[in-house]
């Protein structure tokens, strides 16, 4: 049992393979006890309690979920108003429960268990005696894995409404580092994925989306570090949200040096009513706790994300090498033209064909017909199933693009259902790319579209679908809810669209689901659980998918990174970089092409050639091993990574040079995650020399590594250990 509990002591002490967490009781205050390195339990364990106790005041004392309203001026984990208008609740320590494995959160997406001995988990449940509030708090702890996943379910068994002004998953109050810094990811549109790093002070750093979506400006993500935390060195504590929709996360330094760090849904225009009985269940937050730096970090969310988070067939299999149309040909394209790309595709090894944006309705440019999800017989004369059908018969799977939360102003559905998106009555509905956000809130739409989705899936064999969502959400308000429900709209639109991702990833289990926002503008770990990868970027530019792909990795696997060779010069930043080079950026993530295949010379071909086939050799390694970074783009001119087989046996390294370096010095790259132990073939794919060095060597002395005196080199190495 990975949860001991000391009744008489208050105390609960939580325990994975190497990392302990500990909650005690104090006056009838849930209060965090410490996080981090294991603690071996003793019977003795009582001291440890920090110096201060409620005597002292709420502020002083460091919480599990903490309350507003009785002299903790902190930011609170949450707050209610009840109706008689106060806003003062004090939760007090009533029970708790045991449960073997983790248990489902029902509607919400979560990280799950195949067997029970995987997990334990403690349900904590506070009561505010004058409301009626109940609080259970959820904590799960992994045996094997250093991730404790907390949530927050809050109940009304009062006899009156209370509304929720906010609920977050969890909050943590770290005292006795005063000295800690945030990470996280910022961005925008075509630059997501941007590693930040701050000091914190006495004071706050607030990072949220507004959006209605994760967002492209900052990653539903944080991390505490200390300042000397490295890649392969030092504490790290993430907090990672299960969520698609606005969220916050905030951490706060206070006046003692106790930093407190929050994240969950945004409190900015959240209320949610809850009437005598009912229940609201917060998303849950992902904590990872590392005493090896951000790699470890990180790899410890990659494996929990991929194994335990992502489902359905395609999460263990190795993903297929596609070629998609969007940068290829935009929306001007006929039957034969996606027929001809494809065919050279399959030539080349390629197996999946993608038709993106631009086959339904009248869509000849983004100004129409999202909403109308028939083919547009203009360009497909013979239909869908027809073009699908020739791409099978190449011996290539056939995908297609959806927009299935959108509406153009301009479509059939919206001259029927003017109604049927996010509105504020008699105010302006703000387009943007010409569209209007469909209101998931409402179940008649969402059947609409799963109607629609389901009727092309049953006539036309797609296998692969990229489920795109290209804006933000405007006048939030729903003409379905009533008055004083108009501010659950934003996190019911998350519910809704979560409801209907399960009704068809469920339903449609053989097809593999890719989720888009404008590239990563909801690369969340919400929107994994239902479809195991993501594009991760609209920008294909290789230089700038080093940084992008880099940040992406320090929360997602590389196995849902979505990487796609593009033409030059780059639509998004007129650069010139090689085949070779950007087939090494896209190879280093989930591998396509996105670009007019039928335009390349023979010897551009025959590079496809080699890449493709090299990477269904490796494929298996990039998706499902370790991935350890070794060289930052974000710190210089290089970068470098590699990723490691579980049994260490297998190793692949990419190493980039962006800029020319003139009479370059000797350059070593220390590798990282062999076995010291084992004996390893080293061969430079392309170079032909091969050479047998030791995994210690390799790691300490590290492997040379040179480049031509040209811009934008690139290097791959395999290797092998000797059995
Ligand atoms: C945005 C996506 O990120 C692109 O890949 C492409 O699918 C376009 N939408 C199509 O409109």
């Amino acid at each position: 049992m990975s949860i001991i509990v000391q009744e008489e002591k208050g105390l609960f002490h939580l325990q994975s393979s190497g990392m302990s967490y500990l909650i005690q009781i104090v006056d009838g205050y849930p209060v965090h006890v410490y996080w981090g390195a294991t603690l071996k339990h003793r019977a003795t364990m009582n001291e440890l309690l920090i110096h201060t106790s409620p005597g002292t005041g709420l502020d002083r004392l460091p919480q599990e979920y903490p309350q507003y309203g009785s002299g903790d001026f902190r930011n609170p984990a949450y707050q209610v108003e009840l109706e008689d208008g106060t806003r003062v609740t004090e939760l007090k320590y009533d029970s708790y429960r045991l449960l073997k494995g983790k248990p489902e959160l029902d509607g919400l997406p979560a990280v799950y268990v195949e067997n029970e001995s995987e997990a334990d988990t403690l349900e904590l449940v506070l009561r505010d005696g004058y409301s009626g509030l109940q609080v259970v708090l959820l904590y799960s702890i992994f045996a094997e894995r250093n991730v404790i996943v907390r949530s927050a379910r809050l109940i009304n068994q009062g006899k009156q409404k209370i509304r929720l002004l906010r609920a977050l998953s969890t909050s943590v109050d770290m005292f006795g580092h005063d000295n800690m810094e945030m990470m996280y990811l910022s961005g925008a549109w075509a630059r997501e994925g941007n590693i930040q790093r701050r000091s914190l002070l006495q004071g706050e750093i607030r990072i949220d989306s507004k959006r209605g979506m994760s967002s492209h400006q900052f990653n539903p993500f944080a991390a505490l570090v200390t300042p000397e935390t490295s890649e392969n060195h030092g504490e790290a504590y993430g907090f990672s949200l299960v969520y698609s929709g606005g969220f916050e996360a905030v951490a706060e330094v206070d006046s003692f040096g106790c930093t407190r760090l929050g994240i969950g849904v945004n409190s900015f225009d959240f209320a949610w009513l809850l009437h005598a009985g009912e229940q609201f269940q917060t998303p849950e937050a992902v904590m990872v706790y590392s005493a090896q730096g951000l790699g470890e970090m990180s790899r410890t969310y990659h494996r929990l994300y991929r194994n335990r988070l992502c489902r359905g067939k395609y999460r263990d299999q190795e993903r297929p090498i596609l070629v998609n149309n969007w940068e290829a040909t935009y929306f001007d394209f006929s039957a034969d033209k996606l027929v001809a790309i494809a065919e050279e595709g399959s030539r080349l090894g390629i197996e999946l064909f993608v038709l993106d944006d631009g086959w339904f309705g009248k869509r000849d440019a983004d100004n129409s017909s999202l909403g109308d999800w028939y083919e547009d017989r203009r360009k497909l004369p013979d239909g869908l199933a027809d073009v699908a059908k020739r791409i099978n018969g190449l011996g290539m799977q056939f995908g297609l693009w959806f927009e299935p939360e959108m509406i153009s102003p301009d479509s059939e559905l919206y001259r029927q259902h003017p109604d049927w998106c996010l509105h504020v009555r008699g105010r302006r509905r703000s387009e943007a790319r010409w569209q209007l956000v469909l209101d998931y809130t409402r179940p008649e739409v969402r059947d609409y579209i799963y109607e629609s989705l389901a009727e092309i899936f049953s006539t036309v064999p797609v296998a692969y679908v990229k489920w795109d969502m290209n804006r933000a959400l405007t006048e939030i308000g729903s003409a379905a809810l009533p008055p004083e429900r108009q501010a659950e709209t934003a996190h019911r639109y998350v519910l809704g669209l979560y409801e209907l991702l399960e009704r068809i990833t469920s339903q449609f289990p053989d097809i593999l689901f890719e989720s888009c926002s404008s590239g990563g503008g909801r690369f969340d770990p919400g929107m994994l659980y239902y479809m195991p990868q993501t594009w991760t970027s609209d920008n294909t530019d290789a230089v700038e998918r080093l940084k992008i792909q880099y940040g992406t990795s320090l929360v997602y696997p590389v196995s849902t990174i979505g990487a796609h060779v593009s033409a030059v010069p780059n639509h998004q930043v007129g650069r010139n970089t090689p085949l070779d080079f950007r087939g090494s950026v896209a190879m280093s993530g989930n591998f396509g092409y996105e670009l007019d295949l039928t335009q390349f010379t023979n010897e551009e071909k025959d590079t496809v050639q080699r890449q493709v086939a090299s990477y269904k050799q490796v494929r298996g390694l990039v998706q499902q091993g370790d991935l350890y970074r070794l060289q930052s783009p974000f710190e210089g001119n290089g970068s470098s990574w590699m990723f490691v087989s579980a049994d260490k046996t297998e190793a692949l390294v990419y190493a980039f040079q962006v800029m020319a370096v003139p009479n370059a010095p000797q350059r070593i790259l220390r590798l990282n995650g062999l076995d010291p132990e084992l004996e390893y073939t080293v061969e430079r794919e392309g170079g032909g020399e091969s050479s047998l060095y030791g995994g210690d060597r390799l790691m300490q002395l590290g492997l040379p590594l040179s480049y031509e005196p040209k811009d934008y080199q690139s290097r791959c190495f395999r290797l092998q250990a000797i059995q």
